[in-house]
Parts: structure tokens; sequence; C-alpha cells
């Protein structure tokens, strides 16, 4: 089976934040879990380069767009290895292969007369790169994201008949048993979708006039795509659109766009209107999270307090950041965040709970027995009530992009096993039966073994070396996915007993 899952394609005119990052970690941790399930994963993420907002930006700095676009795309790529993202590519669209399969899908729409050139006169807000109706400013007559006002522009483009597409489009929102369903996600959203789409549906400029930095368009060189057109093909051109058929056909069509809220209606409406015209399917489903902001503050360059992706892992370093980054405000509503917030949850979930859970294992495992897993019979009673927790909640919370559920599920099972450690009192057993106390060790090790392939799409890198610690045999990928795929605990467990333990190292040092 294969599963392929995108995050927006980000503009180059900002650094990458923990705005962007937080899609990017959400989307790396579902691709990570479905390669672990023995899905076939495409995961792709990119820069989006071209329109008015890239070459202002890059007009103020003194710098040749494509310049600009080179370096800020190579801090997009910086950050997401240094969060170890496991995207099997970065799309740029200033690529000559997105340029092949824009001017394609360009023409294909014009031929097909679903593209006509006709005045247009409104307000352009640059910050969306979109036009603005009256109605949706807010009461300043501003842009609702920009708070900027939008410019008065008149020119004559080419416009995509999205108007036509209005009765197909809400079919396929609305009929859950329609063969070309596209499910919008989380339901709040997927319900103001199809408010709006019910007003009815105007036709969308394709093309400016005005701005250079584009691509032309194929048939009027003296115009280029609109920027959204351009960006949204990315999903199709990095599968090999239009020229390598059967990558395209092993993997379209998408299994999960994700993005925020401030762009669900290009990827819901527009998007899918494209593909229709394009006879091509529709993406199954298209998932907008919420907006976080900080100390209550939407972030900004300009207000200076944006959180950096290098910031947050030279505090916590790279797996308690992805983790952090995640699971602090739910998966989906909005939320605020704040150092303090993201410290609070690092000691509660990671020192105290999973941290302490490894250490005083290892510890009683050093001090009585030399770090070795004695020949006790194997006790997996604790390891199978992990693991049956894990598979019926974790299982689906992470497969519905519930992943902060997900997160908490995790700290359930390890909440469990820790209370098992303060009931069965090891520290007293060490004195009175030493027998028991090897047993004891060894279930901790069985259930920490089980709740670490779990974890390991969240932390890939502590969650091996957990695995290494607590003596379990052989690589851990391959056996999660052997595991996650028959689901059986083998007889011995996953550390055996003869097996030799690591030394106890302090995975996650508190933190103020
Ligand atoms: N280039 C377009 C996307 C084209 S996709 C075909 C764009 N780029 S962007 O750089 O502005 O990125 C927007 C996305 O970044 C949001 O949809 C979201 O995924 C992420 N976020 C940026 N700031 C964010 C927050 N403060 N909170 C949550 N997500 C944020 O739009």
């Amino acid at each position: 089976m294969k599963f392929y899952i995108t995050t927006p394609i980000y503009y180059v005119n900002d650094i990458p934040h923990i705005g962007h990052s937080y899609t990017t970690i959400a989307a790396d941790i579902v691709a990570r879990w479905k390669r672990l399930n023995n899905f076939d994963v495409f995961f792709l993420t990119g820069t989006d380069e071209h329109g008015a907002k890239i070459a202002e930006a890059a007009k103020a700095k003194g710098k040749e767009p494509q310049d600009l676009c080179d370096e800020m795309s190579a801090k997009f790529k910086g950050a997401w290895e240094l969060l170890n993202i496991s995207n099997d590519d970065f799309i740029r669209t200033t690529q000559q292969r997105h340029f092949v399969a824009v001017e394609n899908i360009v023409q294909i729409l014009f031929d097909k007369d679903l593209i006509l050139k006709k005045k247009y006169e409104g307000m352009y807000c640059v910050g969306c790169e979109k036009f603005y109706a009256k109605k949706d400013l807010d009461e300043n007559d501003c842009c609702p994201f920009h708070k900027t006002k939008p410019v008065l522009q008149s020119e004559e483009n080419y416009f995509f008949k999205l108007s036509s597409f209005q009765g197909a489009l809400l079919e396929r929102i609305t009929d859950v048993n329609h063969k070309e369903h596209i499910n919008i996600q989380p339901e709040e959203r997927r319900n103001e979708i199809i408010g709006k789409l019910k007003l009815g549906l105007e036709d969308v400029s394709f093309s400016r006039s005005a701005i250079e930095w584009g691509i032309p368009l194929p048939f009027d060189k003296s115009q280029t795509v609109y920027v959204w057109v351009d960006a949204l093909i990315n999903y199709v051109t990095a599968i090999g659109y239009p020229n390598d058929e059967t990558k395209f056909k092993k993997y379209w069509p998408a299994d999960v766009h994700l993005m925020a809220k401030d762009i669900l209606w290009f990827h819901s409406v527009i998007w899918p209107a494209i593909l229709m015209g394009m006879d091509i399917p529709l993406p199954k489903t298209v998932y907008s999270h919420g907006f976080f902001t900080l100390n209550g503050d939407k972030m900004s360059k300009s207000l200076g307090n944006v959180i950096s992706p290098e910031e947050l892992v030279d505090k916590y370093g790279v797996d308690a950041a992805r983790y952090l980054a995640v699971t602090l405000i739910p998966f989906g509503p909005d939320g605020d965040i704040s150092w303090e917030g993201l410290t609070l949850k690092y000691n509660t979930d990671l020192a105290n709970n999973l941290g302490n859970l490894i250490s005083r294992t290892l510890k009683m495992a050093e001090k009585n027995f030399d770090l070795k897993i004695l020949q006790v019979t194997p006790d997996l009673e604790l390891a199978k009530n992990v693991a049956k927790i894990l598979k019926e909640e974790f299982t689906p919370s992470i497969n519905g992009l519930q992943l902060h559920k997900a997160a908490e599920v995790l700290q359930n099972a390890i909440t469990l096993v820790n209370r098992q450690i303060e009931a069965d009192v090891p520290w007293k057993l060490a004195k009175t039966d030493l027998d028991k106390l090897a047993t004891c060790i060894y279930s901790y090790l069985q259930a920490t073994d089980i709740i670490v392939m779990y974890l390991l799409p969240f932390m890939p890198t502590i969650g091996e070396k957990i695995w290494h610690i607590t003596g379990a045999t052989g690589n851990i990928n391959e056996v999660a996915k052997k595991y996650f795929a028959d689901g059986i605990i083998p007889e011995e467990g996953f550390s055996v007993p003869g097996a030799d333990l690591q030394v106890p190292v302090i995975l996650f040092p508190r933190m103020s």
C-alpha cells in the first residue's frame, strides 16, 4: 500500500520558524508511522518561490529573486535536516521539472475552454497573494490575516471557470460515499468550507500581467501563472507529472495534504477544481490544523517574536523539540505556546515520566545484576497490557492525525509502568527477593520496548538509543515493522534473558 503525504510549500520571503516546523514535524511523524506500518510512503515538502511577495522581498534586499530563493530555500532544507525530517523529495517551484508540469496543466485547461480572458478589478493583498471581496475584509477594510489594506488592481487576466465546479465540489465534499470523496478535516472547518461553497463560487484569476517573477503562460507569454496555481501544482510535479506516468500513478492521489487553516480554501476548493478540470483524481484527505500564537501574540518577523527551529533544538535537543512542537496544543484548534509551557511539558512528559522510567529501571539493574538481564521466566503481562492500550488507543489517534492524543496515550502507557514499579516496591525486593526483582526488571524492560516502538515516529534517534539501552535485539525499525504487522511479542520478549543493558545515562536532564 502506498501513502502520499504533503506539507505546504513554504514562501521563501520568511525564515523557517516554529509555525512551519509544526506542520513539517507533524507530517514527518505520520510519514514515519506509516513506513513502520509497511506503507510505501512518499513524503513531500518544499518551497514556493514565485510571485509578487518574493519579488518584493528580493528587491527590498537588493537581490535577484533567484538568488534570494536559493538562499532561503537552503535555509528551509537546513532546518528540516536539523529536525531529522525524512522527506522523500524537496520541491522548489523554480525547478525546471515544475515549469514543465505547470505549462502542461495550464495549456490543457486552456484547450478545454476552462480558462478565459477577462478584465478584472479587485482588492489585492500581496501578503496572501490573493484578491479579496469587500465582505471578506475586516471592519477597517483590511486583510484579516495581515491587517494591511489591500491595493486596488485592475488588469486583463485569464480566469479559471471555478464557478462551474460548485455543484461537483459540493457533492464530493459532502457525500462520504462518493467515489471521489474529499475528506476535509477537522469537521468545523469542513462545515465552514461547505457553507462558503453554498454561497456560490466566482471565477478566479489564473494569471498576472504585471508580475514578471513567475512562469509565463504557454499561450500568452505576456502574463505569468498566478502564484497559487503554480504552487498547488507542486503536489503532482514531485511525483512525476507529466512525464513519469509510472511514478505518478503509483503515488497519486495524495492521501493527506496537511496545512494550517489559513490556506484550506486553496487546497479544498481551488486545487480540487483544477484537478477535476484535468480529469485527475482528487486528494483523499485535506487536513488543516490550527494556528498558534506565542504568549498570546501572532508570531511575526516584524514583532521579533518568532521561535526558530535552531532555538528549540539548542534548548531541548532534536527529539524532544520534535515531540514538544506537536504535542503542546491539540492538533486542530488554535492555541497559544510559550517557553514556560514548552519547558513544563518537557519536564513532565520527558524528564519525569519517560526519563525516570528508563533511569530507575537501569539503575536497579546496574546495582543488583551488573547490567545483565537474568535468566528469569519471561513475565510479559505488563508488556501485554501496555501493548493493548497502545494498539487500541494510539493507533486510531495517529491515523486520525490526533498527534497530541497519540502522545497522551504514550504518556499513559509510561505512567502505567511507573505505577507498577511503585506498586512492586523493588528497592525492598533488592533486600528480600532478588529472583522476584530480576523478574520485575525484566517485565519493565519488555513494556518499555513496546512503548519505544510507538515513540519512534516522534523521537527517531532517542527511540533507537533506548532500544539499545534496554538490551533489545535487532534493528528497532525492522523489529517494529514486523511487530506492527503481526502484533506478536516474541516468547522471550524483545530484551531477551542474558542480554546486556547499557550504563544508565540521563536522557532528559530536568530544565528550568
Ligand atoms: N506558499 C504558501 C503555501 C502553498 S502550498 C501549495 C504558504 N506559505 S507559508 O510560508 O505562508 O506557509 C503557511 C503554512 O505554514 C501554514 O499553512 C502552516 O502550515 C504553517 N504555519 C505558518 N505559521 C504558523 C503558525 N503560527 N501556526 C501554525 N502553522 C503555521 O502559505
